[in-house]
């Protein structure tokens, strides 16, 4: 097994799993200093694309994004999601996820869904390809995007995806919004840590996406803290550049070349 995938493995009970989302070589150098998962996330789809759904991602753009994050991640565990319909079967799951991990050099994939795609987990792992899950809040497939859990049925029915995902040997699964005590249930029964995005501090680790962290995107959902506001930093900084440009303050002498 791989080794990071161990040491994810060995934090269950123990210290809490840090995971960001991340797009590109830059944020990804940054975060591969804090966290034990980068997220090459299917979610660059809305926040960089402004796509409606992720429905729209394809597999070359996860790809291309992916081979930009490897460059800057050298310790964290880097995770792509395969994007929809891209392992409808099987036999469509190996080659897709096969393609992913020689191009990208990633170190797992994820997938949406519980009982359906077991099967494509199974034969991912089979083939040493390491999978992560994902439940609750589906966005591929999902219709309406509210919590996850309020209903009995509904809450039995991912407490067993969670456990058949666990059984089929994903080394963790997302929680995407889940009701609390489903989301500590969940963890407490299953071997597997589960990350959690607006499923409580019950969860093994955390997940955000890094644009709304630090305050890059406008969005405002109730399960995101804003950390920082790089968006004004970035404001001050160009305002800066153009009124220094304008007032022939920039370049000095030392950014020219001179002889
Ligand atoms: O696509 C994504 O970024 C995700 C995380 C929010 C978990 O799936």
């Amino acid at each position: 097994m791989n080794k990071k995938i161990r040491k994810i493995l060995k934090k269950k009970n123990k210290s809490k799993i840090i995971c960001l989302t991340s797009y590109s070589k830059n944020i990804a150098a940054i975060l591969d200093n804090h966290c034990d998962l980068v997220l090459v996330g299917d979610s660059l789809g809305s926040v960089l694309y402004n796509y409606k759904s992720t429905r729209e991602v394809t597999l070359e753009t996860m790809i291309n994004h992916s081979k930009s994050v490897r460059q800057g991640v050298k310790k964290a565990l880097m995770v792509v999601d395969m994007p929809h319909n891209t392992y409808r079967s099987p036999k469509e799951a190996l080659k897709n996820a096969k393609l992913v991990m020689k191009k990208t050099y990633c170190d797992a994939v994820k997938l949406e869904g519980g009982k359906k795609i077991i099967p494509m987990v199974r034969i991912l792992i089979k083939n040493k390809i390491p999978v992560m899950g994902h439940l609750g809040i589906l966005p591929q497939t999902e219709k309406k995007f509210t919590f996850k859990g309020k209903r009995f049925d509904e809450r039995k029915k991912i407490l067993n995806e969670a456990k058949l995902l666990d059984d089929a040997g994903v080394f963790s699964i997302v929680l995407e919004c889940i009701e609390t005590k489903l989301s500590k249930k969940i963890t407490n029964q299953i071997k597997a840590p589960t990350i959690g995005i607006g499923s409580s501090s019950n969860c093994d680790g955390q997940v955000l996406v890094i644009d709304d962290l630090i305050g890059l995107s406008q969005t405002k959902f109730k399960f995101v803290k804003k950390y920082t506001n790089v968006t004004k930093i970035i404001n001050k900084a160009v305002n800066k550049f153009k009124l220094e440009v304008k007032k022939k303050q920039f370049p000095k002498k030392k950014h020219s070349f001179n002889i």
